[in-house]
């Protein structure tokens, strides 16, 4: 049996668990704190160290995932939406390895879920191109070609007709501030995936996040041509994700920002680390 751990930081919460990276089970319960407020790095930091305290001694050696709402580059976190600006071009694998006294696999959060949709969900055997969104705080996106993930897409910031950084009108945490009806929200989803699938010709729409429990309020709204779906993991996406990334190995690669294309371990083509 392997096992990582996989830690999901998000605008709102931090989750972690022990996960199965063979099955994508999770081993342990899912423990959940709330970001501190401003989501300053030692601040984070600090959460992320209380959680793995709480997780127990089986997975004293087991390797960590870490995934963060940012674009990661050769461990670096190079934006900052909804956290501190204090990460931008900050050196952020090495603060968490430095704190933690481990070494950590340091990637992207909705890189992380559509990692694990690949490996054990929704994209699962897709032959084509998966587009992975995550509701949330933001609007967080995976691209999946035939089990590769390009990371770091940052889709969630479109502008689209006059509306600027589309994730700051159609986010799930704007449906809950400004009290969308589910009608009015998917208003603006239907223009969002419109415009993903003008730009892209996906195969399959997956859409994560924690809204994704009530996905069949809103998803049977949608006018698309293009087949969607609740992640199959719902918001446990990040975590597995982050936890596979750290077992499997391709994490290193990710990081290092010398291969940008992560291939998924279900396939039987060669695994990143061969
Ligand atoms: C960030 C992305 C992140 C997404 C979901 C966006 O604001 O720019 O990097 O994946 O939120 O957390």
């Amino acid at each position: 049996m392997a096992q990582a751990i996989g830690i999901d930081i998000g605008g709102t919460g931090i989750k972690g668990g022990l996960v199965e990276v063979t099955t994508g089970e999770l081993l342990s319960d899912r423990i959940k704190r709330p970001t501190p407020e401003g989501g300053e790095p030692d601040d984070i930091v600090k959460v992320v160290h209380t959680i793995l305290a709480e997780l127990d001694d089986r997975s004293a050696d087991a390797p960590i995932g870490v995934c963060f709402p940012a674009i990661v580059r050769n461990g670096r976190t190079m934006s900052a939406a909804n956290v501190s600006k204090k990460w931008v071009g900050l050196a952020a694998e090495q603060l968490f390895e430095r704190a933690l006294a481990r070494d950590i696999t340091f990637v992207n959060d909705a890189d992380a879920a559509g990692y694990a949709e690949s490996e054990f969900g929704a994209a699962k055997d897709v032959d084509g191109l998966v587009l992975m969104t995550t509701l949330g705080t933001g609007i967080g996106s995976a691209i999946i070609y035939r089990n590769l993930l390009v990371p770091n897409a940052e889709l969630g910031h479109l502008d689209i007709g006059d509306r600027h950084d589309y994730e700051t009108h159609a986010s799930n945490a704007v449906r809950e501030r400004k009290e969308l009806s589910w009608k009015r929200w998917a208003a603006l989803l239907q223009t969002y995936y419109e415009k993903l699938e003008f730009l892209f010709s996906p195969d399959l729409f997956i859409v994560g996040g924690g809204v994704s429990k009530h996905a069949d309020e809103f998803l049977p709204l949608l006018q698309l041509d293009t087949p969607i779906v609740p992640a199959a993991l719902r918001n446990n996406a990040g975590i597995l994700g982050a936890a596979a990334l750290a077992a499997h190995g391709s994490g290193d690669r990710y990081t290092q920002g010398a291969e940008h294309l992560i291939r998924s371990t279900n396939e039987s083509a060669p695994s990143p680390t061969a």
